[in-house]
């Protein structure tokens, strides 16, 4: 079975969240389970292109509209990754170093998205399934079936899966001449709210999509920014699978990263190391319990509440916390959380993007603090289950999915309902008293490092949707 992944990120070729580690994970696996899962994604000129072999299998040319773009596929030679990996090079357009943020960012996706289709109806590379990640994926769907160019991969499934559906690359009407040999009439398809929704589109075209956690599926018919109704109406085609961690990356007995390696054995001896080093970089005081917080410093994260969150604790438990905040965002949260630094002390933050410290904050900090207001599945907690550090989570989404309180049967972690700093002061405030009590911690973090929330499952899950789809069409 030929599976072919489309997304903007895939780790470590690049990599902004949460989507990179799966899309770099995910396919791997499924290769583990005798899939020929392949990733194709956009080139960005960036250390792993510069440090790997690319071969090209195929050139070509399309259109954007009035604008005509030739493009290359290109292939990674060396099969490092563990599955194939094809990047799309469209000079001026998809050659340059970050991954998103530029104006034209509705040119980049859809032209990677027609490169894609223009690659699979002029060679003989077959496709059984399309794995689309994401709004940047989400015309494909539309296209296959709607666009007389692409008439010959109309029929294969295409499986959507939904990693944020805050973001839904809104396009206007205008740029409706982008999509080549399509008929207005189906434009229908992908409108939404008066326009080009390809979020939306990916949703009414696919034949399934998923959601990275069960709880999420669930959510997004009653907040997912202006598209409720629509999950409402397709809810049918919906499946929640959780994602997985990628144990060859993150596995504190081997991690490279990591300035002492541990395992449930020696993890109290090895996270004090690594504790120490945190602590010596940043100014705090090693004999605290340390929280942290890792991620993008955006509203869906609640990093919003951060600041006044830090200040309120440090005014009711001074002396009994330290802080770390690793992260990068929106100015006004960024300026603030540095602001910060001037006068408090047990507190630290790093502005700015560092896989390496993200890894040696996991092995060393004790708690990890996400008061998301949208969670859809969310790593970090998994990734500091099994580094042993607790997690103190806002009960949504994944984290709902894959944090129990510590209170309850079988529990490990600290939950609270609302992204309110009240709640999340006590939160912290539960986690200071559960420091003292260092049984139960070093039993919490034997406990949480045993879990298994390796990919392999759901692996599985996404390999029998395929099957299922294949026998269908
Ligand atoms: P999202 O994809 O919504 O950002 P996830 O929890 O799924 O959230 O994944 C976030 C991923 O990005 C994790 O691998 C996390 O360690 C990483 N990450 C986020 N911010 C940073 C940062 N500033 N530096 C290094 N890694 C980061
Ligand atoms: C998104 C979500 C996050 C999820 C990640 C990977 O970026 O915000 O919750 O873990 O995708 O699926």
């Amino acid at each position: 079975m030929n599976v072919l992944h489309l997304s903007a990120e895939c780790y470590p070729v690049a990599k902004t969240g949460g989507l990179g580690d799966v899309v770099g994970a995910l396919p791997k696996y499924q290769v583990g389970l005798g899939v020929n899962a392949m990733v194709i994604m956009p080139y960005y000129d960036r250390k792993f292109v510069a440090e790997h072999t690319f071969k090209i299998v195929h050139q070509g040319s399309g259109k954007l509209g009035y604008r005509s773009f030739d493009y290359q596929i290109l292939k990674e030679d060396s099969g490092v990754l563990g599955f194939d990996l094809y990047l799309v090079k469209i000079p001026d357009l998809l050659d340059r170093p970050e991954i998103y943020s530029y104006p034209d960012e509705t040119e980049q996706f859809t032209a990677f998205q027609l490169a894609v289709l223009e690659w699979l109806v002029n060679s003989n590379i077959k496709v059984d399934v399309f794995q689309c990640h994401d709004h940047h994926t989400g015309l494909i769907a539309y296209l296959i079936q709607n666009s007389a160019n692409y008439k010959t991969l109309a029929k294969t499934p295409v499986v959507f899966t939904i990693h944020n559906g805050q973001y839904q690359g809104w396009m206007s009407w205008e740029k409706f001449h982008y999509l080549p040999g399509v008929d207005p009439s189906t434009g229908g398809l992908l409108e939404w709210n008066n326009c080009i929704n390809p979020l939306a589109a990916a949703i009414k075209c696919c034949t399934k999509y998923t959601t990275v956690s069960p709880s999420y599926l669930d959510e997004l018919s009653i907040n997912s920014n202006g598209l409720e109704f629509l999950f409402e109406l397709e809810g049918k085609k919906g499946i929640g699978i959780l994602n997985g961690i990628d144990i060859d990356v993150w596995n504190p007995k081997t991690d490279e990263m990591l300035d002492t390696n541990y395992t449930p054995t020696t993890v109290k001896s090895g996270k004090a190391k690594n504790k120490a080093v945190l602590c010596e970089q940043f100014g705090l005081a090693i004999e605290k319990p340390l929280v942290v917080f890792i991620g993008r410093l955006v509203l869906e994260k609640g990093a919003d509440k951060l600041t006044e969150l830090i200040k309120e604790i440090m005014l009711r438990n001074q002396d009994e916390v330290s802080f770390l905040v690793l992260g990068s965002g929106e100015k006004q949260i960024e300026n603030d959380l540095k602001e910060l630094q001037s006068y408090l002390k047990n507190y630290n933050c790093y502005i700015g993007y560092d896989e390496q410290l993200s890894h040696q904050i996991y092995g060393g900090a004790d708690f990890i603090l996400m008061p998301s207001r949208v969670e859809p599945c969310g790593l970090n907690q998994l990734y500091a289950l099994k580094y042993g550090t607790i997690p103190i989570v806002r009960s949504t989404g994944g984290l709902k999915d894959s944090v129990i309180d510590f209170e309850n049967q079988g529990g490990y972690g600290i939950r609270f309902e609302d992204v309110s700093v009240l709640q999340m002061v006590y939160a912290v405030q539960r986690a200071i008293e559960l420091y003292k009590d260092t049984k139960k911690v070093a039993q919490l973090r034997k406990l949480m490092m045993g879990l298994d929330f390796s990919w392999t499952k759901s692996a599985n899950e996404y390999v029998a949707l395929y099957k299922s789809l294949i026998l269908k069409s």
